[in-house]
């Protein structure tokens, strides 16, 4: 059995990811930075465990180049992702992570020739962020060999846990205005809520959907080339909140403030229960366009998305244990666009099916 690493394994995600791990029989090394938390996820599954602070770098050099692989699933990443990346190019150990944070994958997708010298794979945003969307973005894109746009949208049925809460939140307190897009190549903020639009997805309902700043709009143009951007998620918003978006974008970049919401976080949101994992459904749409008009789309329905995320982050280390992927690499460019097929409960449409499951 492979010798890698999982970081961040007593999170709300890092622990599904253990499970998940030891139902597929793997053995990682546990790590984390709390060593009284890390004892116990270990003692849980009985795996070896190592107290790590990603500040202390010698001691996290050294023990990264003792493994083949690290699962990072300790965020937000914009803050714990630097480290681990330059200690995996030191010890030519591949990377994964479950990022959703573009800067992230900015970041990481700049060291792509170092990491092709270091013959290793860095492929962030292994989770459902953004497994599904880059992979069903790349099929339709594959289709039309002029794309010129992309767009992706999502309905996840589930909410959200306090680490996905605190990374959105440092997201916005990184843009200037709210929401990004890219547009001819560049990446461009717009208030949250400006850009909306109507999707039917494949429960055969249709929901508004509104611009968010998904991985795929810093990802889709390694994938597939495509250089015009949106991603969209169904979110309630109230009327007037593209007009409030920049002044909260604002806020947040006040460091008190966020750290202050960031403590709220903690105290009050909790990811979905053991019922909504299982039950949840989650709906992707993408569609890709090219300057002569035309057009091809595609639906996928898969389980809840944190659900989604144990499960692709753990295929996502056995393939590229098996594969030996090298360089900086979206889920679909390592994988294949078809790598979302293998997630257990996924069904991918070319039309949308005449007899729709209920949401
Ligand atoms: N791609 C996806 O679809 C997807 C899905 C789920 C989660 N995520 C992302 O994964 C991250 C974790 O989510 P979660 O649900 O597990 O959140 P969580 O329950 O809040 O767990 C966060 C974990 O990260 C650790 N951590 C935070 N900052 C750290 C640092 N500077 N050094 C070392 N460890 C640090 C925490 O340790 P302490 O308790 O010691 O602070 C904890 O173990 C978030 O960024 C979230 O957005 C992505």
């Amino acid at each position: 059995m492979a010798n890698w690493l999982l970081y961040g394994a007593y999170g709300y995600t890092g622990q599904l990811l253990v499970e998940e791990a030891v139902r597929r029989g793997h053995r990682p090394l546990l790590a984390g930075r709390d060593a009284a938390k890390t004892a116990v996820i270990a003692q849980r599954h009985n795996l070896d465990h190592v107290v790590l602070d990603l500040r202390d770098s010698d001691k996290l050099h050294a023990i990264v180049a003792g493994v083949d692989l690290v699962l990072h699933a300790a965020g937000p990443f914009i803050h714990t992702s630097e480290p681990m990346v330059q200690a995996c190019l030191s010890g030519q150990t591949h990377y994964l992570d479950i990022t959703g944070e573009i800067p992230v994958f900015e970041s990481i997708f700049s060291y792509d020739s170092h990491a092709r010298e270091q013959a290793i794979a860095l492929i962030p945003g292994v989770g459902f962020d953004i497994v599904p969307t880059d992979c069903l973005g790349s099929y339709v894109a594959a289709q039309l060999p002029q794309a010129a746009s992309l767009e992706i949208a999502f309905l996840a049925l589930s909410r959200a846990s306090a680490g996905t809460a605190k990374s959105m939140l440092e997201m916005l307190g990184g843009l200037s205005k709210g929401s990004l897009v890219r547009r001819n190549g560049r990446l461009v903020s717009i208030p949250l809520g400006q850009e909306h639009k109507e999707v039917t997805f494949s429960n055969g309902r249709t929901y508004q959907v509104t611009s968010i700043p998904w991985g795929d709009v810093a990802t889709a143009p390694f994938s597939s080339g495509v250089q015009n951007v949106t991603a969209y998620m169904s979110i309630p918003l109230p009327p007037g909140t593209a007009a409030v978006s920049p002044l909260l974008t604002r806020l947040m970049k006040i460091a008190p403030l966020r750290r202050a919401s960031s403590k709220l976080i903690d105290w009050v949101v909790r990811g979905p229960d053991e019922h909504l994992q299982q039950t949840a459904r989650s709906y992707i749409w993408a569609c890709a366009r090219d300057a002569a008009g035309n057009r091809r789309e595609a639906w996928l329905e898969t389980v809840e998305t944190y659900r989604f995320t144990a499960v692709a982050g753990i295929r996502a280390v056995e393939k590229t244990l098996e594969q030996q992927p090298s360089g900086a690499l979206t889920p679909s460019l390592a994988f294949g666009a078809d790598f979302v097929l293998d997630i257990e409960g996924t069904r991918r449409f070319d039309t949308l099916p005449a007899s729709p499951t209920a949401a």
